[in-house]
């Protein structure tokens, strides 16, 4: 018993005991990826002869519409925008980017008219820009667009990756034959991946997508870096959708998760387990829809800042190359990104949940208080309005420290609160519109980004920021709640209020005491 406790604590001191271990994702990563999964039906159903020509005649969205020109040009606007030093760093090719079938050594092949300079080039030129590349496959005998996957080759196709200069694998679900049904199945079979990623030597963040099936809150931290837990996501706040067949999280034998998830229901699925994220493992609620135009801004405003509160990867799902103004106003705010990016790694949880409330014209409607700790004793409270009506939200210090201590037994309860919006420093429409203009002079444009107060996370880490206590990061104050007291806030409808309390006079967070430090 005492030896068991000494090893405990020392796995606590150097922190990296558990998980997958490769050292990556200590906070989600956060980037873009090319998009969406292809609308059913494809018309390649012979993907041994090859498929990409009449793919690319027949389907003309983004999803299956990568090639090196995309990448590049996704690229160029991740620095121009200055999305890369506000934190997003990955950019992740999904499916469609094969040739379809494999050389006859078994090697995978990439689409010579989609790249026609191979993988390695593309990411030598990611890297160049100071961006790190993700590379896409399924385990299974075919991606979802039925290219080749990669089961039974895992060790010969992570041994491609790792020779193109890969950084990160998304790895999918589709036709896996069969080979799920049980958490010792679906473990058995991403778990070979794993090893043989961790195996080529070079640390390849692994981005698990399987969907949510078979439990795999339980066991994704073991084997991967991030696991996605519900059907795919699509660009609405509320409708509900037969394709999505697992939205209630009480379901917990949903067998096919689907896809259309609207974010209020990958909201309440992951709300059973959303404590399961940690640093080098996270839930993936899939990638932001913002800018993709199914959304108000006030939803898109509540997805972002949820996702990041979940400690979701943030992965932008939209075409940068026509991101508007407003999108970009959205996605670079500091005061968010700082939420998810926080060194403690903890993600908020579901405090209340209120459904007597207007339904909008699907049935739905229900209001949320979510509620979790911050590095440095700081707390991140948001107030959810999914309700078809604008409504005065309130929580008592009570409630938003229940996790700390049930019926107000949590110190954080009896002392008082500064309240920062995290919205409050939103940029202006017009500086986002002058940095998206189309311009070859980077120099300017750093000029640009530096008078629009740009945070720059290349230049001083979240961590760092947040330890000297960067206005920027910690949004405005705007009220405070005596001991014992309440918040309470007009939420619009289907809009979220998102707020960071602080201790009154704390100028700089209390790191010496935080748990990150230890
Ligand atoms: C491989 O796994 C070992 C054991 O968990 C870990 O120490 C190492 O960092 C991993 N390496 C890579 C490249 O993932
Ligand atoms: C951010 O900082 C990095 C590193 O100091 C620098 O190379 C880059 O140009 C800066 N970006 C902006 C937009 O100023």
């Amino acid at each position: 018993m005492a030896s068991l406790s000494v090893s405990v604590i020392v796995g606590l001191l150097v922190g990296s005991t558990i998980g997958v271990n490769n050292g990556l994702a200590r906070t989600p990563q956060i980037g873009w990826v090319s998009s969406k999964k292809p609308k059913y039906p494809l018309v390649c159903s012979n993907p041994s002869h090859g498929c990409a020509d009449t793919l690319e005649n027949n389907w003309n969205s983004l999803g299956c519409d990568v090639s090196d020109s995309l990448l590049l040009d996704t690229s160029d606007k991740l620095v121009s925008s200055g999305l890369r030093d506000v934190g997003y760093t990955y950019v992740v090719l999904d499916d469609c980017w094969s040739a379809g079938r494999r050389d006859s050594d078994q090697w995978l092949l990439a689409d010579r008219k989609k790249f026609p300079r191979g993988m390695k080039a593309v990411a030598d030129d990611i890297h160049a820009l100071g961006l790190l590349f993700g590379m896409y496959s399924s385990a299974g005998e075919m991606t979802c667009a039925r290219f080749a996957g990669s089961l039974d080759f895992e060790s010969q196709d992570a041994q491609a990756f790792a020779s193109w200069g890969v950084d990160y694998l998304k790895y999918d679900n589709c036709y896996h034959m069969g080979r799920f049904g049980t958490p010792q199945i679906s473990y058995n079979r991403y778990d070979v991946m794993w090893k043989a990623l961790n195996a080529t030597g070079r640390p390849i963040l692994y981005s698990l997508s399987n969907w949510g099936e078979d439990y795999v809150h339980t066991w994704g931290m073991s084997l991967a870096n991030s696991w996605r837990m519900s059907g795919d996501i699509y660009d609405a706040f509320t409708r509900p959708d037969a394709l999505c067949s697992c939205g209630d999280a009480k379901d917990p034998h949903c067998i096919a998760p689907g896809t259309h998830c609207s974010v209020l229901s990958i909201m309440n699925r992951v709300s059973a387990f959303s404590d399961r994220a940690q640093p080098g493992g996270w839930n993936d609620l899939d990638m932001l829809e913002v800018g993709n135009g199914g959304m108000t801004d006030d939803e898109y405003k509540a997805h972002f800042s949820m996702w990041a509160a979940l400690k979701s990867p943030l992965l932008m799902g939209h075409d940068l190359r026509t991101m508007s103004p407003t999108t970009l106003t959205i996605l670079n705010n500091p005061a968010i990104i700082a939420i998810s990016q926080d060194p403690l790694g903890l993600a908020v949880n579901l405090a209340l949940r209120d459904t007597n409330v207007k339904k909008d014209k699907y049935g739905m409607g229900e209001t949320h208080l979510w509620t979790g700790q911050l590095a440095g004793g700081d707390q991140v409270v948001i107030l959810f309005n999914a309700a078809d009506q604008d409504i005065h939200m309130s929580a008592s210090l009570e409630e938003i420290f229940y996790y700390e201590g049930p019926e107000g037994s949590a110190p954080q309860a009896k002392q008082a609160w500064d309240v920062y919006d995290l919205w409050a420093g939103r940029m202006d429409i017009e500086t986002a519109q002058k940095i998206l203009v189309d311009d070859d002079d980077l120099r300017s444009r750093e000029q640009l980004l530096k008078e629009a107060n740009w945070y720059n996370s290349s230049a001083m880490s979240y961590k760092e920021g947040l330890k000297s206590g960067d206005p920027r990061l910690l949004g405005k104050k705007t009220s405070s709640i005596a001991a014992g007291g309440t918040l309470s806030v007009l939420v619009k409808r289907h809009s979220a209020e998102a707020f960071r309390l602080r201790n009154p006079g704390e100028k700089t967070a209390r790191y010496s005491m935080a748990k990150d430090e230890l």
